[in-house]
């Protein structure tokens, strides 16, 4: 199971965004054992989406970019956290941050399942639906 995770990340499959649609949406939640997956997003952004509570997939994902200084921050399955391998920041499962030095919550976009079952990411321009603040990343 760890070395399949590992050869996910080595190869993202990507959303679709203007660019491409390539994340079928049965397949990712057949891959994912529950557990979040980095795929290419926005811009080629690299993305954690998320499985849902009951199945499926939730209706936003996270920026991978821990917003310190931008490092990847890996889903811990052990800790059910994201946690920052440069400085330790930690981020709970729907990306609120819980540790510092990383300022912020990680960046969420909004997903859709399209046509044919594909996932697409778009844009969050709403307010943080975790803190109720403006979003800072937009
Ligand atoms: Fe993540 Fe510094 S870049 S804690």
């Amino acid at each position: 199971r760890t070395g399949r995770r590992q050869n996910q990340k080595q190869c993202w499959p990507r959303t679709s965004d203007k660019n491409f649609k390539t994340v079928s949406v049965n397949a990712w939640v057949e891959e994912s054992e529950g557990e979040p997956g980095l795929v290419l997003g926005l811009r080629g952004e690299p993305y954690w989406l998320l499985p849902g509570k009951s199945g499926g997939i939730r209706n936003f994902a996270l920026r991978a970019e821990c917003t310190h200084l931008g490092c990847i921050a890996p889903w811990n399955e052990v800790q059910q956290k994201f946690v920052c391998p440069c400085h330790g920041s930690q981020y709970d499962p729907d990306g609120t941050v819980l540790r510092g030095p990383a300022p912020h919550s990680l960046a969420l976009a909004h997903v859709e399942v399209v046509d044919k079952g594909n996932v697409r990411l778009s844009a969050w321009t709403e307010e943080d639906f975790r803190d109720g603040a403006a979003p800072w990343w937009s």
